[in-house]
């Protein structure tokens, strides 16, 4: 196989990430997370925005000084104090980035900046200039590009490029662009604007649910740079997820055929730590690391991946550091699947014990969301412990019988052996299910049970 391209992972989780509501960060909690990132492998972790507080300023140099293998890279506007305040909470970091940005659509130029195109272009080409003074990687984001006039786009573009910006992005910052049409938008900036063999970066936004496939529409189209976060958190409906862009690249490599440096078997870990840290839940069904991407509930989807999981996984769970496949159970399941789950409790079951067993669970399963161990365990000890009628008493511990003897008093033909147990268990039966668990070695078809 031809050797794969490589694209740059930026992770923006600890600055546009932290700008979803409830997620915001402090320095030590921004500390922890760059340290997983770091561990994960992307290559450039943007850690905040410096002049917009404090405390965002020490975090960023926090992060500079303790993560030293990728680069680190803090926002500012193209203004003189946003640019001095990014690189003061930089300079100790071992490969910084100034990353500075204004939007270039006449909608924000009018309403938001009420600066002239002329005025726009002059802005970022002395950011970019200030920046380069100070480092010499530069990156320029022109917000809201994907609903800028692209000609006075590309003009932008151009300028900071000469300028010294090393990395374009192109952000679709409010989630509008299409796969198809930003496609184009990068192609037209590759042939239109001089010096674009700088790095071209795609930024998008999940408004129309649309952002991995937009991003990776642009990497398609010759951008080697994605910007992403962790779980997807960003402004609104989210930012491109990172685990979902990677497992595509690395799932479907051969629509993809490029690759990135991050480790997959760290997503979930990292996707877990950002819940633990924001206190902000990954809705079950998200892609790679919600609850139920590795779970099944569906008898026919069970007993599939009972027998193979490739015939309902496409990419095992472990590969994105997931422990394993959960079968769920519930109304859809099948017995195949209860069985399964009734011997990893330890109580592995013949035929005609599942049939009880399978009976009592549907019905339980229909009147809820779904069936929990402490429930099964409960279905086992009910089916077990249902005494045929014409059962005399069964023989008590006492002189001249001791646990685990055969008992001789005269039982029923159908339970040709039977022996005395004891055991101790939450209620009457708890005690029996330890009893079965103790002496189920004889692999006897039929039990009688008494207390
Ligand atoms: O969405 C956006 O436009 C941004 C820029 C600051 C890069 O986050
Ligand atoms: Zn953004």
């Amino acid at each position: 196989m031809s050797e794969r391209e490589r694209v740059t992972i930026f992770d923006t989780t600890l600055r546009d990430g932290e700008q979803s509501p409830g997620c915001s960060m402090n320095a030590d909690e921004k500390v922890r997370m760059a340290h997983q990132l770091d561990r994960l492998g992307v290559d450039v972790i943007e850690a905040g925005f410096p002049v917009s507080s404090d405390g965002d300023f020490y975090a960023v140099q926090a992060v500079a000084r303790e993560v030293r293998r990728p680069v680190i890279a803090a926002l500012a506007r193209c203004k003189r104090e946003d640019v001095e305040r990014a690189w003061q909470a930089l300079h100790g970091a071992a490969h910084p980035r100034i990353h500075t940005f204004l939007a270039t659509s006449d909608i924000h130029l009018r309403h938001k900046l009420r600066i002239s195109r002329w005025e726009c272009l002059e802005q970022a080409r002395d950011a970019v200039q200030q920046a380069k003074s100070f480092c010499g990687d530069v990156e320029f984001s022109a917000e809201d590009a994907t609903r800028s006039d692209p000609d006075f786009l590309c003009a932008v573009l151009e300028a900071v490029v000469e300028a010294g910006a090393t990395t374009i992005n192109i952000p679709d910052t409010v989630g509008y662009t299409v796969p198809g049409e930003f496609a184009d938008l990068i192609l037209r900036i590759r042939q239109q604007v001089r010096g674009a063999s700088v790095v071209i970066s795609a930024h998008c936004h999940d408004d129309l649910g649309l952002a991995a496939a937009n991003s990776l529409a642009a990497v398609s189209a010759g951008a080697r740079q994605v910007e992403c976060t962790v779980n997807g958190i960003g402004e609104r409906a989210g930012n491109t997820s990172l685990e979902e862009l990677v497992m595509i690249m690395r799932v479907r490599c051969d629509r993809y055929p490029y690759q990135t440096a991050v480790i997959s078997e760290h997503l979930f870990p990292a996707s877990q730590l950002l819940t633990e840290i924001t206190g902000v839940a990954v809705q079950p069904n998200k892609a790679i690391v919600g609850r139920n991407a590795f779970a099944h509930e569906a008898g026919i989807h069970q007993d599939g991946v009972i027998k193979n999981a490739l015939t309902y996984e496409i990419m095992t769970p472990e590969s994105v550091g997931v422990p394993g496949t959960r079968l769920v159970l519930g109304k859809h399941s099948g017995r195949h699947a209860l069985g399964l789950r009734c011997a990893e409790l330890g109580f592995p079951m013949d035929r005609r014990e599942l049939d009880i067993v399978y009976r009592q669970f549907l019905s339980l399963a229909d009147s809820t969301k779904s069936v929990d161990d402490r429930q099964i365990l409960e279905l086992i000890s009910r089916g077990r412990s249902s005494r045929p009628p014409d059962v005399p008493a069964l023989p008590q511990e006492g002189p001249g019988k001791s646990v685990g003897e055969p008992c001789h008093e005269s039982l029923p033909s159908q339970f040709p052996l039977s022996y005395l147990a004891k055991s101790v268990g939450v209620g009457v039966d708890g005690a029996l299910l330890h009893c079965v668990r103790e002496h189920d070695g004889e692999q006897q078809e039929d039990y009688l049970w008494g207390v």
